[in-house]
């Protein structure tokens, strides 16, 4: 891939900021990077420049919690004109306390997948991905299952049980947080991420072919901010804990460098999951065979539902049979 134009979300703290700073080190020559607003936006962007001395760094403001916002900034970005090579849908949290629900009634760990939707649709509809672009989005090893105190829903039990069968219905109800959907946080971050992996499978069967896209780990990096609004028991005692277990915890360069390596993936590998081997949550990242993940009619389910959800499809989607 040509190291020309680069879009990370979500890099005013963490992961996104780390990321957008080993692009710079790896000689790409215009970095989108961008912030709710357009003065965390700005700073981000001048806080990278001064840190690796170079003004390769264009802010963005994008709220992904915001329909409007996201359409500005589509908007700016049709404007430049420019297609984007590694569009890194990054921004993410762990769901609050108490369930917070956005403007257009999206749970708040669920919202970014919408906005990132948006822009993702936006940009292709546009025209405005390059032919052999790499979409990263942040994925988390709790969609995988096996991870103490975070559990997905079982899809096919959930839908058959309140929605007649109908896994777009129940995956909405996911994203929505309701109806007959208990608020619990983890559990509610674990579907989240579920979703995601999902959603870029089904997205890989769209892309045109020289285009890929992929779900990412990062992997544990407790030092970022991704904790802040999160209950007690995650941030005093599951993340205490684990960080005692070598292994199980990384800085967030080493977390970052992920998305890095899987821009560098082939199409082959297109719409697969990447983290950490089992029972870890650092180390090489390996693609995620559980078969929930790789079950393709919850992968359409969780695309339908984005696409109501967020009221965006694409125009012209390329062949669905490219990708089994
Ligand atoms: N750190 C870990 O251990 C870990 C592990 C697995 C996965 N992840 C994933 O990695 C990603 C980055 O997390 P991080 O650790 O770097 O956390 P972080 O330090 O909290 O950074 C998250 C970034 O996302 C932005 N963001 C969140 N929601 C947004 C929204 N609705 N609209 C626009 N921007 C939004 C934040 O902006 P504001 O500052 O304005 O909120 C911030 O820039 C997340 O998707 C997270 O789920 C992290």
């Amino acid at each position: 891939m040509e190291h020309s134009i680069a879009l990370v979300t979500g890099a005013t703290s963490g992961l996104g900021h780390a990321a957008a700073r080993l692009l710079a080190g790896e000689g790409w020559h215009e970095i989108i990077v961008t912030g709710r607003s357009p003065a965390g936006a700005q700073q981000a962007a001048a806080q990278l420049a001064a840190e690796t001395k170079t003004k390769i760094f264009t802010p963005l403001e994008l709220d992904l919690n915001a329909p409007a916002s996201v359409q500005s900034a589509l908007a700016e970005l049709v404007k430049q004109g420019r297609p984007v090579d590694f569009l890194l849908l990054n921004a993410g949290l762990v769901p609050f306390k108490q369930r917070v629900l956005t403007a257009a009634g999206v749970e708040a760990s669920q919202a970014p997948l919408i906005g990132h939707h948006q822009l993702t649709v936006g940009l292709l509809n546009a025209n405005l991905l390059s032919p052999n672009a790499r979409i990263v989005i942040a994925g988390a090893e709790p969609a995988r299952g096996g991870v103490p105190f975070f559990k997905y829903t079982d899809l096919p039990e959930f839908a058959a049980k309140y929605h007649q069968g109908n896994r777009t219905a129940a995956v909405e109800a996911l994203i929505r947080n309701g109806p007959n959907v208990k608020y619990v946080p983890n559990n509610t971050y674990a579907d989240a991420k579920l979703i995601i992996a999902w959603w870029s499978a089904a997205l890989a069967r769209r892309l045109p072919s020289g285009m890929a896209v992929y779900a990412v780990s990062p992997g544990g990096a407790t030092a970022t901010k991704v904790v802040r609004s999160a209950s007690p028991v995650l941030k005093y005692l599951f993340i205490p804990i684990v960080n005692l277990i070598p292994g199980m915890n990384q800085t967030p360069e080493t977390a970052a460098r992920r998305y890095i390596q899987a821009s560098e993936f082939g199409t082959d590998v297109s719409g697969q999951f990447f983290a950490s081997a089992k029972g870890k949550f650092s180390g090489p990242i390996e693609v995620q065979r559980q078969p929930h993940l790789r079950d393709r009619a919850s992968q359409e389910a969780a695309w339908q539902a984005v696409v109501k959800v967020s009221g965006v499809d694409l125009s012209r989607p390329a062949s669905l049979s490219a990708v089994s």
